[in-house]
């Protein structure tokens, strides 16, 4: 930054004596001082950091910018995701999210997530099985997950679980290894489906069923899940299918609530067992990836078409949220959601209609219509269809978060791991405006009065 104005002020340095930098930059005029700052703009942000300069004396800790829940705060740089939220793109690594769900598969695309570009099959072919050799989790984790109440909520055995193979792999520690690194990416990406499946056979009271790595990564999650005791078990085709294309379009969404967790908490260098659970801890809320459980017990209470105008009615006075719809960066339909309600017709054709689809296909038409979403661009998002889909395949509610763990675990890493590489890269530590009371003395207990 550069001190534009000519006053003769304490701040008057040999910066005001700098030209105007030939960069994009921005002059900010401080009204306290009548000083004149020239803010280089690089790449459509200005640095947080240059604002410090502003201040009205040499004792003013200086300018800071006061964003509650980052609205417009870039927190990183990163090439894995691009959103753009007006247009309804989401793209990994450059390749549209359409073409993806179409032509590619979840381990696919898990890789090109992490290594940044599309593999050979040589590499693909290594990967699914590296990937599958580490699917199996020490008995210990099994007898840990035992011991959890018969309606423990399975998300948060997902995170306790997660969180204890930290104890298993203390190697992990080291995240400066890059080889090290690599192994646990592979573990976590095997092992998460495991920990899923054990938790939902938990809840169900039955016994386990070991991974099988001769099936796909997809195909010995469903069997894993729903394979009591038959040896001839296969997962539906379509269903697989289904489940493959899910797990694709939920694979990354660059920097939203658990990836920043998952940056936040591993810029402390801590292993990524114990970063993976806070961030499928941050995913686990309502707000973000608990909301397609919350949009099927919204469609649920709501019960019938006839009594959606008086929902809607409860949900433009601010009672409560049209859960599923709104985000934070999408002002336009989610192409996730687009391509979720496409396939839902697919699979409906092999478990038969979700009976809510009718609820929640005339609650988008309304919304679709209604000034108060259209003015505020609320638009489905992914959650508002998925819900439907995991319930026809006859999961319970309580595994949606869950499903949509499984599948971002590898867009967490592939964020972790180009954090590690980032040499901006510094532990998370935001600033605040402190709005206590000055220095107050002590009081004895004998002396507050009652
Ligand atoms: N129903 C009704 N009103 C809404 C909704 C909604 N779903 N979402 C936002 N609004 C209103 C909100 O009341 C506010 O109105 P006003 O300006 O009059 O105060 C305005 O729209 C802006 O809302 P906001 O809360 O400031 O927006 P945000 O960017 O902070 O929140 C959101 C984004 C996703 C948390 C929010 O839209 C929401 O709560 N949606 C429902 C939950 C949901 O579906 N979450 C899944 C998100 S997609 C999956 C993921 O990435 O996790």
């Amino acid at each position: 930054m550069s001190l534009v104005t000519k006053e003769n002020t304490p701040m008057s340095d040999s910066r005001t004596k700098e030209a105007p930098p030939t960069q994009d930059h921005v002059t900010v005029t401080d009204h306290r001082t009548g000083r004149e700052y020239d803010l280089p703009i690089t790449d459509g942000t200005i640095n947080a950091l240059e604002l410090r300069q502003i201040k009205v004396n040499e004792d003013d800790f200086g300018l800071m910018t006061y964003d509650p829940g980052f609205s417009n705060t870039a927190s990183c740089r990163s090439s894995v995701t691009f959103i753009d939220g007006e247009k309804g793109i989401l793209r990994y690594r450059g390749y549209p999210i359409e073409q993806l769900a179409e032509q590619s598969n979840y381990l696919e695309t898990a890789w090109l997530l992490i290594f940044g570009r599309l593999p050979t099959a040589t590499e693909l072919q290594e990967w699914e099985a590296e990937i599958s050799r580490h699917t199996l989790i020490h008995e210990n984790v099994r007898h840990f997950i035992n011991a959890f109440r018969y309606d423990a909520h399975p998300m948060v055995m997902l995170i306790s679980t997660v969180a204890s193979l930290s104890t298993f792999y203390k190697e992990a520690s080291d995240i400066s290894n890059p080889e090290i690194r690599r192994l646990q990416m592979i573990r976590l990406i095997a092992k998460m489906p495991t920990l899923a499946a054990f938790a939902y056979r938990h809840s169900l009271g039955h016994r386990y069923t070991y991974p099988n790595n001769q099936l796909s990564y997809i195909g010995n999650f469903l069997t894993m899940l729903f394979n009591l005791n038959d040896r001839d078990f296969r997962p539906d085709p379509v269903l697989e299918q289904a489940l493959n294309l899910l797990f694709i379009l939920h694979a990354d969404h660059e920097q939203n609530c658990s990836t920043n967790a998952m940056r936040s908490v591993g810029s402390s260098r801590v292993d990524p067992y114990c970063s993976i659970a806070a961030a499928t801890a941050a995913l686990y809320g309502p707000l973000h990836g608990g909301a397609n459980e919350a949009v099927l017990r919204m469609l649920a209470e709501i019960g019938s078409v006839d009594k959606i105008p008086a929902f809607m009615k409860s949900v433009k006075a601010g009672e409560r949220r049209l859960m599923g719809f709104g985000h934070r960066v999408y002002k336009n339909y989610d192409p996730r959601a687009k391509i979720i309600k496409e396939m839902a017709h697919q699979v409906f054709r092999v478990t038969g209609k979700n009976e809510l689809l009718d609820i929640a296909l005339e609650l988008e038409k309304i919304a679709l219509q209604d000034e108060y979403f259209v003015d505020r661009k609320l638009y489905p998002n992914v959650d508002f269809y998925s819900g439907l889909i995991y319930q026809a395949m006859g999961f319970p509610t309580t595994m949606f978060p869950v499903l949509f763990a499984i599948p971002r675990t590898c867009g967490w890493l592939a964020q972790w791991e180009e954090m590690q590489g980032d040499p901006a890269n510094r532990i998370s530590r935001p600033r605040q405006i402190y709005t206590g009371s000055d220095e107050v003395d002590y009081v004895p207990l004998e002396q507050r009065g009652s």
